[in-house]
């Protein structure tokens, strides 16, 4: 078995074509392409454009990565790829490109899962996970908090959002108050210049009486209804909308949810360790609530740096360091992309 394998991880579930190379825990390479700029005007994210863009982008994503990392691809162990969850056409694009690069060099291939590799990448900025940990789960597309015993295979779903994801509620917000896409950077730079306790925006699923059947799941629709109300009634008032308070009030309904309900799970599992992932992990709020909170319950909270939180190569190839060590077996060839694919099944 290798002891640091060397990974080379392909990211395209979304809208970012991301390439990452990782040695054990040190990241090598981590290259970018965005295609939000091409989405921005529709307010969100369209899949074929989306499709269309990883296409180009793969090839000079690729040799930029191969370039900072110093090796050539022949070098790597394994081959990582994001599988699914995610729009189906994106998917394709990187695992039909991680086939071929499989083939050309005969490494093993492996199928990964976009939300196990949000939680695996913070081994490159904290090492190796304790296991069991809780790891909340907030992107765009999922919000989810999980057990995991093992990122390389044993994860256990506690609870998900039952409507909209927390970074769809940011940009759905971001939206309302004229803010461009996507809304979580806006709405996290407005917020520093409002009061966060200037409104009572409502905390979906904390009353007792969700709280039974829902004690680890969210829901920001309701939030998101209530921000759009209020503006509307000053709106129709003739008032002007005092954008830093709406944004700050509902951040902080969004942050103290999320930390509440994580903290919950660790104390209600005996689990001293939190770790934070995906795109709305990059929002300063929920970083410092979550620190201050963890603190105070005796948690070790585990946040990677922004850029790795928002969607990336260098996490799928985290994941990817992370089978091979420990000695699961490689996809086989036709794999499928899986849109749907349970966080359950870390590997396809
Ligand atoms: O993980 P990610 O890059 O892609 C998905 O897998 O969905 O997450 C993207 C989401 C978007 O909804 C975006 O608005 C949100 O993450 N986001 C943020 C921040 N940066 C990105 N939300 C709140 N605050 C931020 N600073
Ligand atoms: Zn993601």
């Amino acid at each position: 078995m290798v002891d640091e394998p060397l990974v080379l991880g392909i990211e395209t579930s979304c809208d970012e074509t991301g390439i990452g190379i990782v040695r054990g825990t040190t990241l090598l390479a981590d290259e970018v392409a965005s295609s939000v700029a091409e989405h921005a005007r529709f307010g969100g994210v369209v899949p074929e454009v989306a499709s269309r863009a990883h296409l180009e982008a793969m090839v000079p994503t690729m040799k930029r990565a191969l370039d900072t990392a110093g090796i050539r691809l022949s070098d790597v162990d394994a081959i990582a790829v994001t599988a699914g969850p995610g729009l189906a056409g994106a998917l394709l694009v990187g695992v039909a490109a991680a086939k071929a690069y499989s083939v050309a060099t005969d490494k093993p291939l492996y199928g990964v899962n976009h939300l196990a590799a949000h939680v695996a990448v913070d081994t490159l900025e904290h090492g190796p996970l304790p296991t069991p940990s809780i790891a909340l789960l907030v992107s765009g597309g999922h919000s989810s908090l999980l057990l995991v015993d093992d990122v390389a295979g044993g994860i256990t779903p506690l609870g998900a959002t039952i409507d909209d994801a927390a970074g769809e509620a940011y940009d759905k917000v971001a939206r309302l108050l004229g803010m461009p896409f996507p809304g979580g950077p806006p709405i996290d730079r407005a917020a520093r210049d409002g009061d966060p306790a200037a409104i009572a925006f409502p905390r979906g699923l904390t009353a007792p009486r969700d709280r039974a059947g829902h004690r680890f799941d969210f829901s920001f629709s309701g939030l998101k209804t209530a921000v759009a109300r209020w503006v509307e009634a000053r709106q129709r008032d003739g008032h002007t909308i005092p954008v830093a308070d709406v944004a700050a009030s509902f951040q902080e309904a969004v942050c103290d949810v999320l930390t509440v309900k994580a903290i919950d799970a660790c104390r209600e599992h005996g689990i001293d360790t939190l770790v934070i992932g995906g795109g709305v992990a990059a929002n300063s709020r929920l970083r410092a609530l979550a620190e201050e909170r963890c603190q105070r319950h005796g948690i070790r909270l585990r946040v990677p740096r922004p850029k790795l939180c928002t969607d990336n190569g260098a996490m799928v190839a985290a994941l990817g360091v992370h089978l091979v060590a420990a000695g699961r077996p490689a996809s086989p060839l036709d794999l499928p992309a899986d849109s749907a694919l349970p966080v359950t099944r870390v590997t396809i």
